[in-house]
């Protein structure tokens, strides 16, 4: 059975930011069981509107938030010190189910997400529990998966690369570390277990190998712990065709055809270590389609797919669960704060 996410109701009138702060602080340690537990908590009803209002609540939960570094993979516009546009990637496109860069050494170990701004069909943040994806993923596949590891690449464009059309193509190096310092991208990459190779027309490689189950911290469960069915190259497809199966639309029809082209492009025209993202088996050799196609299997049967709605505020525990997104059209606002 998926877990779904401890839920709050606010109980008016007292559903102010303030409100819920004082919640928080009240029951700070029933919270943190339930979170450890369930891996997410959300908070309904209560009246949050700006992002101000998001970071205020997410301090009261982590006086530690993170600011200024985000080495994940997505789009993100900072909107106050803490707090994040969650992705600006196009609304069409889904973002598979990941623990926040569980590429890195040192990733996030809580999620702050909210949502400002609910889009008029979809754009849902499915969330699943990567502890029941381990439990559940086939031995043989498992012990594949680790006795071989895996390596991830990604490809990023410079400040001085040469403009060329790639809609796959990542943020430019420059955006995603902050800076044009080579040394000092160098130091956050060791920092991070992730190699630099820098390359003609100012292009950037970073080729990491992590691990693909780690052990929670608190608890010591083994999770699910990797990027794995994200980076691999038949994800746009594979992806686009489960949304085609859950909405059985003919603008999910329309988009998995487009993920199918994308897909074929990208296998057909580009050397592995040349596309935007890659993973392979540590030594290079791919990894059978058919494991990266169980695993997706079993993250989506353990998906849990529920509509936002204004003011929800939702925590998760990065360390043993994941989060997405389902396309949507329209406006739609939702931020993120993490540490
Ligand atoms: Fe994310």
């Amino acid at each position: 059975m998926p877990t779904h996410p401890v839920t709050v109701h606010a109980t008016p009138p007292h559903n102010t930011a303030k409100d819920l702060i004082q919640y928080i602080t009240e029951n700070r340690d029933g919270l943190e069981d339930a979170l450890l537990r369930n891996g997410a908590l959300k908070f309904r009803g209560f009246a949050l509107h700006t992002a101000e209002d998001v970071e205020e609540v997410a301090l009261a939960l982590d006086p530690k938030l993170a600011s200024g570094e985000y080495l994940g993979t997505s789009p993100r516009d900072a909107l106050t010190r803490h707090v994040h546009s969650a992705s600006e990637l196009p609304g069409f496109y889904p973002i598979p189910q990941h623990c926040e860069m569980s590429f890195l050494a040192n990733p996030p170990s809580r999620l702050y997400f909210a949502c400002l701004l609910p889009s008029r069909w979809g754009g849902e943040t499915p969330l699943c529990d990567f502890r029941l994806v381990w439990r559940d993923l086939d031995l043989d596949v498992r012990n594949r998966l680790e006795r071989k590891g895996i390596r991830v690449v990604r490809n990023y464009a410079g400040p001085a690369t040469r403009r060329s059309f790639d809609p796959s193509a990542l943020k430019r190096w420059d955006a995603m570390f902050g800076t044009r310092d080579h040394q000092k991208i160098e130091e956050i990459c060791g920092r991070e277990g992730m190699t630099a190779e820098w390359l003609p027309d100012d292009k950037l490689r970073l080729t990491c190998e992590p691990s693909v189950m780690r052990l929670h911290p608190q608890t010591g469960e083994p999770v699910y712990f990797c990027h794995l069915q994200v980076f691999q190259v038949d994800t746009p497809e594979a992806e686009l065709r489960r949304v085609r199966n859950l909405r059985r639309s003919a603008h999910a029809r329309f988009w998995h055809t487009i993920g199918r082209l994308v897909t074929h492009a990208n296998k057909r025209f580009k050397r592995p270590t040349e596309r935007a993202m890659d993973v392979t088996h540590a030594d290079g050799t791919p990894i059978a389609s058919a494991d990266v196609e169980h695993v997706r299997d079993v993250i989506w049967r353990h998906m849990v797919v529920e509509p936002w709605q204004l003011g929800d505020f939702v925590v998760i525990d990065n360390l043993s669960t994941s989060h997405g997104r389902l396309p949507y059209a329209g406006p739609r606002t939702v931020v993120v704060a993490w540490s």
